[in-house]
């Protein structure tokens, strides 16, 4: 076990995440993703300091039933990782036996039950810290894909605005990537096949609006899952073009591998990876750790060949 403390002194944010629990009543084992979330917020719950959020990219279940979203709350009983806590919807969050409004319903109604913030819709922002945590999600059937609005995007410019005028870092939440992204559509799935349409596996129709958005701020962070792939770095980056972590025009995007799935493609394919954000006066690091084994992943280099990345705020 190696403790969970800041790497530096003086932070100001200190954040556990995770994605992709699919917790499940059909899991052909419906303990596991279970115990996957409650170590991932008993790992967070050791942190010193106290964390301020601990949040999930989305796919916090597999279908957004009742059912499983009770199972996500008795994984979480009792449990107190961070002053917050924060789901993100994904896709999977959105299907259920019944369709997607009732699937939303449920996703909103257990996200204010299990962390006691109200939420009214899948796209909400958080100010934490005085830093903008922006959270975006589909907000009408599309599949694997976000559908997201005319009003959620002009709301999501809205938002980017605000967070700009802060001159602090910008956190963005979504729980797929952007198209093409970290090996999409190669990565879409442990097979790889050339047939794959390019945008598979990625945000959507917004994709490039999103894209632009992001890139009109400085010190911008873009969070996703989705895709399950494990966590690559640079050397995968030399090796393929892609990785977890990739710049693009002074974004940085950061995908997470499945917490609680069998992942694939990346150099570290365990389950129980997720990130821990700090962020201090000058600086943003984000260091993967395995929230089971309670430890910092440490074999896989992700940016100048430190097992972490560390952006210098400009
Ligand atoms: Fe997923």
């Amino acid at each position: 076990m190696s403790s969970l403390s800041p790497l530096h002194t003086g932070i100001k944010l200190f954040v556990s995440i995770v994605s992709d629990t699919h917790i499940d009543c059909r899991h052909p084992v419906p303990a596991l993703p279970k115990f996957r979330l409650r170590a991932a917020a008993k790992d967070a719950e050791k942190a010193s300091p106290r964390m301020d959020a601990f949040i999930t990219v989305g796919d916090t279940t597999s279908r957004g039933s009742e059912k499983n979203w009770q199972m996500v709350s008795q994984a979480l009983k009792n449990r107190r990782p961070a002053e917050k806590m924060i789901f993100t919807v994904g896709n999977h969050d959105l299907w259920n036996d019944g369709g997607f409004d009732p699937a939303l319903q449920n996703f909103l109604k257990y996200s204010e039950a299990i962390t006691g913030a109200k939420r009214e819709k899948p796209c909400f922002t958080e100010i934490i810290n005085g830093y903008h945590f922006v959270f975006l999600g589909g907000d009408s059937d599309a599949g694997c894909e976000a559908q997201i609005s005319d009003e959620q995007m002009n709301w999501f410019s809205d938002e980017m605005r605000k967070a700009g005028e802060s001159g602090k870092p910008i956190f963005v939440f979504c729980h797929q990537s952007l198209n093409g992204r970290h090996g999409l559509p190669r990565t879409w799935d442990r097979e790889e096949r050339p047939d794959r349409a390019p945008d598979e596996g990625g945000i959507g129709a917004r994709s490039d609006e999103v894209a632009a958005v992001l890139k009109k701020y400085k010190n911008v962070f873009y969070f996703s899952g989705h895709s399950h792939m494990g966590l690559g770095g640079e050397n995968l980056f030399k090796k393929e073009g892609y990785s977890s972590f990739e710049n693009e025009d002074g974004v940085w995007l950061i995908n997470l591998p499945s917490l609680a799935c069998g992942n694939h493609h990346g150099e570290e394919r365990a389950m129980g990876i997720g990130v821990v954000l700090e962020v201090y006066d000058d600086r943003v690091v984000i260091r993967p750790r395995n929230t089971t084994t309670n430890r910092w992943i440490k074999n896989v280099a992700i940016n100048n060949g430190k097992p972490y990345l560390e952006s210098i705020i400009e």
